[in-house]
């Protein structure tokens, strides 16, 4: 098969062996592959434990093999794929935290993805989808999955307001998933005018270039970072209301710093929280795209073959369109 291969020092699309179910995997042949940060990350030589490695952790696709211990999928079967891969057997794991696991495993990044004609899945990671579903969009249900997770550590309130900063594909879906969480407004800020384009297109309440532009003298019950930016950050910790909550959803440089007010955070009961990756979200997550959460035709800007999968990244690294897909 065709498979796009990340080297310590190349990207290239290669032919190399087809893949073979273990007893309780499945082969999927892939029809869509989302490209995001992290396949830059393993690029540039970090998270990946042993290049080469095929990238692509956010697909879907058909079941074309199923592994002789496979009850709940057969071959046909529509699925999208959770990459999650945790080792159930650590701390956290055992604590029902298992995106915290300490030998934390995700297919695209420590084994063979779906940037590629085949890819090999745990039958426990697939979610069977509807036949309606568009097998190509629904590889936007694991960026999804990352944002449903971030939902359920934000909990937040029927009629709060919203700023989120950065509009690429995750701050995009998490103004989708505000909207639909009883958001009393949703603004959104971003340097990049197009993406500011989008945002508005898809229905936020305001787009600006700086939050200065916003007349909320009490600040946002809800401020969520979808850019992984310092300046943005410490621009948008200082603008959550007094009760209000701090999501760091963007991923920074490991070694970033950012400065904030400890006496304001104590003074007004600000909540700050993370959130990583999925954790018992994916199955909502494609339920909600099954009905339709997403406009699939705005998120993906670009549908490429997999042979253009180096020109894919380089073009996600420009920050050129949002979500960005090859099509094996
Ligand atoms: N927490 C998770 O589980 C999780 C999952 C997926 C992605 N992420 C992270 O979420 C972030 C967003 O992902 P994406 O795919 O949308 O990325 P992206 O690069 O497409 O979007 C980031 C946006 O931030 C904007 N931006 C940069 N600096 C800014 C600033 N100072 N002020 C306002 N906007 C600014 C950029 O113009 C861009 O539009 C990334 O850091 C990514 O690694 C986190
Ligand atoms: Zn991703
Ligand atoms: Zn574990």
């Amino acid at each position: 098969m065709k498979a796009a291969v990340i080297a310590s020092d190349s990207v290239t699309v290669e032919t190399v062996p087809d893949p073979a179910p273990g007893a309780r995997e499945v082969v999927v042949e892939v029809a869509a592959c989302g490209i995001c940060g992290t396949d830059l990350h393993i690029a540039e030589g970090e998270f990946a434990p042993t290049l080469p490695i095929v990238p692509g952790h956010e697909f879907a696709g058909r079941v074309v093999a199923a592994g002789s211990d496979v009850t709940q999928l057969r071959v046909g079967d529509p699925v999208a794929v959770d990459p999650s891969l945790y080792c159930h057997e650590c701390h956290y794991c055992r604590l029902g935290k298992n995106n915290l696991c300490e030998n934390w495993n995700a297919i695209g990044v420590s084994k063979p993805g779906g940037a590629a004609e085949f890819a090999v899945a745990p039958a426990a990671n697939c979610v069977r989808l509807p036949e309606s579903v568009s097998l190509q969009d629904a590889a936007l249900i694991e960026p999804l999955s990352c944002a449903v997770r971030g939902f359920d550590v934000l909990q937040p309130a029927l009629a709060d307001n919203y700023l989120i900063y950065g509009a690429g594909t995750m701050g995009l879906m998490m103004m989708e998933l505000a909207k639909r969480a009883g958001a009393g407004s949703v603004s959104m800020v971003d340097l990049n005018p197009a993406r500011l384009e989008t945002a508005k297109e898809l229905g936020c309440t305001a787009t600006v270039t700086s939050a200065d532009e916003l007349d909320r003298p009490r600040g946002w019950e809800v401020v969520i970072d979808c850019t992984g930016v310092v300046a943005a950050i410490e621009d948008g910790l200082g603008r959550v209301a007094p009760g209000g909550t701090f999501q760091q959803f963007g991923v920074s440089a490991e070694g970033a710093k950012a400065t904030f007010s400890p006496y304001r955070v104590y003074n007004k009961e600000i909540r700050i929280v993370g959130s990583m990756a999925v954790l018992h979200s994916y199955e909502r997550a494609a339920a909600l795209f099954a009905e339709g959460a997403l406009k699939p035709e705005v998120m993906i800007s670009h549908r490429l073959p997999l042979e253009e999968y180096p020109a894919a990244l380089d073009q996600f690294r420009q920050g050129i369109g949002r979500k960005i897909q090859v099509n094996p």
